[in-house]
């Protein structure tokens, strides 16, 4: 059975001392991309906006056998089991790392560092006069929404999740929002609004009260920075799940380094990767490489 999820104030559940082997259970195609689910026998169930530190427990390495650095992914979906906790992964194949985790099969190994970060925050904690949760996916960035709105349905909270991608080859994962109302655009028209998530986000919240709302959004630097802008100029609540290239994932590297808006730095895997979107200078971060 998973261990009992111990946390902290700000809602975030500790990962155990050192990194654990997980079984995959699953590898199935999601559009262009994968969900990835394993069993972690031992560790918590994470809370919705954590990620963990992934890699292969065999052939994790390149061509001259140097051991690639683990790879962060945000969870997409967690259930108790009999097992353990079976965590889910949505992952876009964009380099070696996600390449060799993307072909992982049934059986094989996958080593977990986690659950890491801050997670998201209820909308009363935001916002007091909160009437629900808006979640704006862009991409494969739809994952910490996935869980998040499961996590909000299960209190009651009412959600609405607008989801954009860039075209059909950067799409998927849909299923994680079964039963769930969801709006689509798509650059290229493909589905949905032709156009930017952020074109159905402005819409909405011109059309309610935006002293009601609270904005959820993870996607691609440009895409929050858009929801974060948008939001400022609206007054409107927002948490953004940001990405910045991580080595260690728990405090030590400093290599994901995010601009503070009060000036200075916040470490985004220790003090994120889930942020007050007022607290951050900019969601343009570097080394974030996808568009
Ligand atoms: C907190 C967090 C949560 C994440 N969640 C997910 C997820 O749920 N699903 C998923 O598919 N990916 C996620 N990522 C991104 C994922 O970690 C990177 O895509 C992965 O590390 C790439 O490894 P690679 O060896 O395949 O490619 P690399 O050779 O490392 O990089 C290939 C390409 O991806 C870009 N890239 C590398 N690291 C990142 C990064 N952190 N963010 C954005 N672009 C990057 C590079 O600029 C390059 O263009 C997350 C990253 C962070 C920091
Ligand atoms: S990834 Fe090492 S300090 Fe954040």
């Amino acid at each position: 059975m998973p261990a009992a999820a111990s946390g902290d104030p700000d809602g975030r559940v500790l990962a155990p001392f050192g990194r654990r082997r997980g079984e995959v259970v699953a590898n199935e195609p999601s559009g262009r991309y994968r969900i990835i689910s394993a069993v972690d026998a031992s560790g918590p169930m994470p809370a919705a906006g954590q990620f963990y530190m992934l890699a292969a427990a065999e052939r994790w390495g390149g061509d001259g056998g140097r051991p690639f650095l683990p790879r962060a992914f945000s969870v997409a979906a967690a259930e108790r089991s009999d097992d353990g906790a079976r965590l889910s992964f949505l992952l876009e194949d964009v380099g070696p790392g996600t390449g060799r985790l993307a072909e992982l099969g049934a059986g094989e190994g996958l080593m977990l560092t986690g659950p890491l970060g801050r997670p998201f925050s209820p909308p009363r904690d935001l916002n007091p006069a909160a009437a629900g949760a808006i979640l704006v996916g862009g991409g494969v960035g739809l994952a910490p929404l996935a869980i998040w709105r499961r996590a909000l349905a299960a209190r009651g909270v009412p959600e609405r999740t607008l989801l954009g991608f860039r075209d059909r080859e950067h799409a998927g994962g849909h299923e994680l929002f079964r039963c769930s109302e969801v709006r689509v655009a798509s650059e290229d028209g493909h589905a949905g609004h032709r156009g930017y998530v952020t074109d159905l986000l402005e819409r909405m919240l011109g059309g309610d009260s935006a002293a009601t709302a609270v904005v959820y959004a993870c996607g691609p630097p440009a895409m929050l920075e858009a929801v974060r802008l948008l939001c400022a100029e609206l007054e409107v609540a927002a948490e953004l799940a940001m990405e910045a290239p991580m080595a260690c994932g728990f405090g030590a590297c400093f290599g994901c380094a995010v601009p503070l808006a009060a000036g200075g730095y916040m470490r985004l895997c220790v003090d994120g990767p889930v942020v007050n979107a007022a607290d951050v200078e900019t969601a343009l971060v570097a080394g974030a490489g996808r568009r």
